[in-house]
């Protein structure tokens, strides 16, 4: 059996991959200091899977803590999920968003070298792109200014793996670039769970429909669309979690002998905030409290990706839709709700 470091593996994308990875036959050891998660999903993951996953509580940044795993535990493949990720947060802390995000990667890179790990898949982001010219994006589309520290540290991150793959050839890197990702798992065990407040418009719009929320603001309709809001491509964390089951499975094989390969995981489809928050309202039947605002600083006003190279290359094909976004969320949204009510 494959044994794969999962960093990050307590937060959102990392818990539900190693769901996928476990389903196809990896063992996996987490590390997460869950600085934006709760260890508690290691108990879902469980109840999904019958499988007990062994998390390291230990910041990445500390080099010798970040050693000593790897000299306890030899990894066929690192998936290195773990940064911090709020984009308006990073605008106001860019030092501790480059200190997180750069350092954590930086010693996981030279543990890689020093204990000689064959695969990497960093998790980076469509934010790499800044504000394309060109849609929907290739791999190849160059990159725009980064919008913020956040992107920033992607795109240096990235940077940083590409001089590191030229001088070291046993390890095979991918970099997998997210649209954006949202929904739950089916058995709405797991799902997103941040323990910092959440920006984002899926867990913005079922926060709003359960009353954790007042209302949702939809930033702006008097863009350059077809209804006037922003057009995003939406991707469910289960579809993009197979991706990285795929793309660990990619660099496994021998065959395939590049050392570092960038992917799009998208839908490949452009859906705007209100057809958003149409799919939700239909399959939810809630009316969901929304009022149209300002535009949010900094927005994109369309992005989606061109997914083909993943989809020929991994032999990957997302399978769910808007609404099964929608529909996952809200049962995840509900279960966990019920679940923190005070009797
Ligand atoms: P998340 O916050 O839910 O998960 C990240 C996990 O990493 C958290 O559990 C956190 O506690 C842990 N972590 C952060 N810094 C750490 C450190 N120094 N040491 C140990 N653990 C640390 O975020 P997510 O949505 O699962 O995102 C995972 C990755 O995907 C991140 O790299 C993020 O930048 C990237 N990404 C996310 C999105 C998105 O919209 N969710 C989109 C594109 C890319
Ligand atoms: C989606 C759309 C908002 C909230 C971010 C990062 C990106 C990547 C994914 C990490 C936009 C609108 C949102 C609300 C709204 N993350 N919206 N009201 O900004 O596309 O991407 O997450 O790498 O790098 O930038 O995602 O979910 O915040 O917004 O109208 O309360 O929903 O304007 O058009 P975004 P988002």
């Amino acid at each position: 059996m494959k044994k794969v470091l999962v960093t990050g593996g307590c937060g959102y994308i990392g818990s539900h991959t190693i769901v996928d990875l476990i389903n196809n036959g990896f063992e996996v050891i987490s590390v997460d200091n869950n600085s934006n998660s709760d260890i508690r999903v290691l108990q879902g993951i469980r109840e999904i899977t019958g499988v007990t996953v062994k998390n390291y509580t230990i910041d990445l940044c500390d080099l010798e803590k970040t050693r000593r795993i790897f000299s306890n535990e030899k990894f066929d493949g690192v998936i290195h999920f773990a940064a911090l990720k709020s984009v308006g947060d990073s605008v106001f802390d860019p030092l501790g968003y480059f200190h997180n995000n750069l350092n954590s990667l930086l010693n996981i890179l030279h543990c890689i070298k020093e204990f000689e790990v064959g695969q990497f898949i960093f998790s980076s982001s469509c934010s790499v792109y800044g504000n394309s010219k060109e849609l929907p994006v290739t791999e190849d589309t160059p990159f725009e200014e980064a919008e913020s520290p956040y992107a920033r540290t992607k795109q240096m991150g990235e940077q940083m793996i590409r001089d590191f793959s030229k001088v070291n050839p046993a390890t095979s890197s991918v970099l997998l670039r997210y649209f954006n990702p949202a929904g739950a798992h089916e058995s709405a065990i797991i799902g997103e769970a941040p323990t910092n407040k959440a920006n984002n418009l899926v867990p913005v719009i079922t926060e709003t429909a359960i009353g954790k929320r007042k209302e949702l603001v939809v930033f702006g309709d008097d863009y350059d669309t077809r209804d006037g809001s922003c057009i995003r491509d939406y991707i469910h964390v289960m579809d993009l979690a197979n991706a990285h089951t795929r793309a660990l499975q990619y660099v496994m094989d021998d065959r395939n002998s590049e050392n570092c390969e960038v992917f799009n995981l998208g839908i490949g489809e452009g859906v705007t905030v209100l057809e958003a928050v149409k799919a939700f309202e239909e399959v939810a039947q809630v009316d969901l409290n929304y009022r149209i605002g300002d535009r949010r600083a900094g927005d994109v006003v369309a992005i989606y990706a061109n997914m083909d190279f993943a989809a020929q290359k991994l032999g990957w094909q997302p399978t769910h839709s808007i609404k099964d976004i929608m529909r996952t969320a809200w049962a995840w949204e509900q279960a966990r709700t019920e679940a923190i009510v005070p009797n």
